[in-house]
């Protein structure tokens, strides 16, 4: 079970403690199989600030966006959000406390905007599920957040399919801004986008930020991203957080074996540490520290005692029997400043982001 500290400066708008998401597979009884999608993630989110989530492909960060935001509702554990207890919310108190008050952009803008809906209908949509505004005060509204995102009003005719790719983005993040939450959950946001269509958005989103005051968490496998745009990033492993830290100290000076992991991926090719095999089944994980089949430095009592997520340093977590142990190697000529698109391999960009399933948030109460 992981515990403590996650703690984000100032105060924090959202908060989950030990929470986790499981999915049902199939059978009954003593053959039912169950899928750890996200097992006792425990963070916190300031107000103003950038939490990014990082892990590989199937590590659990779109479930627990998902689960955040209660479009899935938690196998266990608790979310508060502006000070709420919105664990269990519905119906009505789901829309107020929730829908209205944080929002998601997606990886793929294309497949979350209705192709038979103007621009402008999509972009008014929210307001008329939450009743705000009569019809020219939606028009009025609709006009001043396609401006805020840098989009000519005049564009609120127009169908999806007749803009580019970082226009329809810029069309989701307005969508997800227009009534005016506090916290923006962004789902591999500019994975689907050419690279200097990325540092637009990217951009986009950091003035937002400044301008509107808001929080953000912000999903990713683009580990020189994550660390340009967080404030604190949160490294994720078969649906556990291995560590909380700070941006600059995780790629610095990791603590977690895995995170020292990432962080050699900014170094030059001789001086990375690859683990061992591949990432083992979210239905099996292994016993005791999920990370031991591939950690460098496993003990045998890596295999018996699963280490919960604890503060070793002020503002850092880590979920190690052996935190700082796993360095960086020194002898780098040092971190390399890479532009954004660096991952978790030397694959290209484009074949790590997966196709998802992707589609709006319902602004209604609807959830798995
Ligand atoms: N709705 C679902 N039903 C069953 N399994 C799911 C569902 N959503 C995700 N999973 C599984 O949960 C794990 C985590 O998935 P996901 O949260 O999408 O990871 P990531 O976003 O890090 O790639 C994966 O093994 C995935 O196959
Ligand atoms: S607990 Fe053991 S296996 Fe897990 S990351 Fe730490 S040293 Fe490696
Ligand atoms: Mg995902």
């Amino acid at each position: 079970m992981s515990t403590e500290n996650t703690t984000a400066a100032g105060e924090p708008v959202l908060r989950a403690h030990d929470l986790a998401k499981h999915f049902s597979m199939g059978g009954f009884g003593r053959s039912r199989k169950v899928l750890r999608a996200v097992d006792g993630v425990s963070l916190e989110i300031g107000r103003g600030q950038t939490l990014g989530l990082v892990g590989e492909s199937g590590s659990g960060k779109t479930t627990v966006g998902r689960t955040l935001i209660r479009l899935y509702r938690p196998t266990s554990g608790t979310v508060e959000f502006e000070g709420r207890d919105i664990t269990t919310s519905s119906g009505n108190r789901l829309r107020r406390d929730v829908r209205r008050r944080m929002a998601m952009v997606f990886q793929n803008p294309s497949t979350s905007l209705n192709p038979y809906l103007r621009l402008g209908e999509a972009l008014a949509e929210p307001l008329v599920v939450h009743g705000i505004g009569n019809a020219a005060e939606r028009r009025t509204r609709v006009g001043e957040m396609m401006e805020l995102v840098g989009l000519d009003a005049s564009m609120a005719q127009r169908y999806p399919q007749e803009l580019s790719g970082g226009q329809r983005q810029r069309i989701g993040i307005a969508r997800a801004l227009i009534t005016d939450p506090s916290l923006i959950i962004a789902d591999e946001p500019t994975a689907s986008l050419d690279v200097s269509v990325q540092a637009q958005i990217v951009n986009l989103l950091g003035d937002l930020q400044r301008e509107l005051g808001l929080a953000y968490l912000f999903i990713t496998h683009d580990l020189a991203l994550v660390r340009h745009i967080s404030h604190r990033v949160a490294v994720m492993y078969l649906g556990r957080l291995m560590e909380v830290s700070p941006a600059e100290s995780l790629f610095t000076e990791p603590l977690h074996p895995y995170s020292t992991v990432l962080a050699s991926m900014h170094q030059e090719r001789e001086h990375r540490i690859v683990p061992r095999g591949d990432i083992p089944s979210p239905m099996t994980p292994p016993s005791g520290c999920v990370f031991r089949t591939r950690c460098p430095i496993a003990r045998e009592h890596c295999a018996t005692q699963t280490p919960p997520l604890r503060e070793v340093a002020p503002g850092r977590s880590v979920a190690c029997h052996h935190p700082g142990e796993l360095k960086l190697d020194r002898s780098a000529s040092g971190v390399r400043p890479e532009p954004v698109g660096v991952t978790f391999t030397d694959e290209p960009a484009t074949r790590q982001a997966r196709p998802v399933s992707v589609g709006s948030v319902p602004h209604t109460s609807e959830e798995k």
